[in-house]
């Protein structure tokens, strides 16, 4: 691991550069990447709720968060619509819901805990503004090669296929789903270009339990904070 020091703060216009370098790294066709005007109005509309880390100054994951309403993302028929194209333009400052824009992690990020840092640094945000939900778009990355063996199968009985363990099938709301997203609230067709998803997304949603207690965390330091969060991360 490289010895230069981890950081984990909110992102700047002057990050941009890092900030698309990553994107283009874990997203590799063009109508997937997101281009630095996109990142610069993202910042401008929910940059209080984007965070990245960084080795040095090279960022290694990103989180990017705005505000929704249920029924945006509900009538919304791609990431492209909820998201404004990734610029978060329609961004709803204070909601008590919020869409997660993206999520970008390099191999390297696991050695250094990235994505929990950038989870918990969100938690304390949703924690203190009391925001009930969150929702995100997963891609859905075994169904293609699942349903070339499955053909007499549908995309509803893959996204609720669990394995031995009770976890989804899929890898990737496998992932979620450890992370506190096992509400599938709706399958989106053409949401995002994904070859392996076949462009569907699955909508996702993480309730806070807490939502009504933000003034009692707005009291706590963020150091204690920090400790409940990674005890409940652990065992939720
Ligand atoms: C999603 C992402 C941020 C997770 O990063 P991370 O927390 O460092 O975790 P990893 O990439 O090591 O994945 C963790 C586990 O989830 C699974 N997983 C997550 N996303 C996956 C995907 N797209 N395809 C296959 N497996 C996936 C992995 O198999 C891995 O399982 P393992 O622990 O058994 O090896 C990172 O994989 C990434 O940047 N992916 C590309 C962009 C993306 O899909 N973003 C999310 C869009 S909603």
């Amino acid at each position: 691991m490289d010895r230069k020091k981890i950081t984990v703060r909110h992102v700047v216009p002057s990050d941009v550069p890092t900030l698309v370098e990553l994107d283009h790294r874990v997203w590799k066709t063009k109508e997937q990447q997101a281009d630095s005007y996109t990142f610069i109005e993202r910042i401008k509309n929910c940059g209080d709720t984007c965070w990245a880390v960084f080795i040095g100054k090279a960022a290694i994951a990103s989180l990017y968060i705005m505000g929704v309403t249920h029924k945006q993302v509900m009538k919304s028929n791609s990431w492209d619509q909820i998201t404004d194209k990734g610029t978060a333009r329609s961004s709803i400052p204070y909601s008590q819901e919020w869409f997660g824009i993206g999520l970008a992690a390099t191999q390297n990020a696991k050695k250094a805990d990235a994505v929990e840092k950038l989870m918990t640094e969100a938690a304390i945000e949703a924690l203190r503004l009391g925001i009930r939900y969150v929702y995100l778009g997963s891609p859905i990355p075994g169904l293609r090669k699942w349903l070339k063996k499955n053909r007499d199968k549908g995309i509803n009985e893959y996204v609720y296929a669990k394995k031995v363990d009770n976890l989804p099938l899929d890898p990737q709301l496998r992932y979620y789903y450890k992370e506190g997203f096992r509400k599938i609230v709706q399958i989106k067709q053409n949401y995002f270009p994904h070859e392996k998803s076949l462009d569907y997304g699955v909508i996702l949603r993480l309730e806070n339990p807490f939502w009504r207690m933000k003034i009692a965390f707005r009291l706590l330091p963020t150091f204690l904070l920090r400790l409940i969060i990674h005890f409940f991360m652990k065992y939720i």
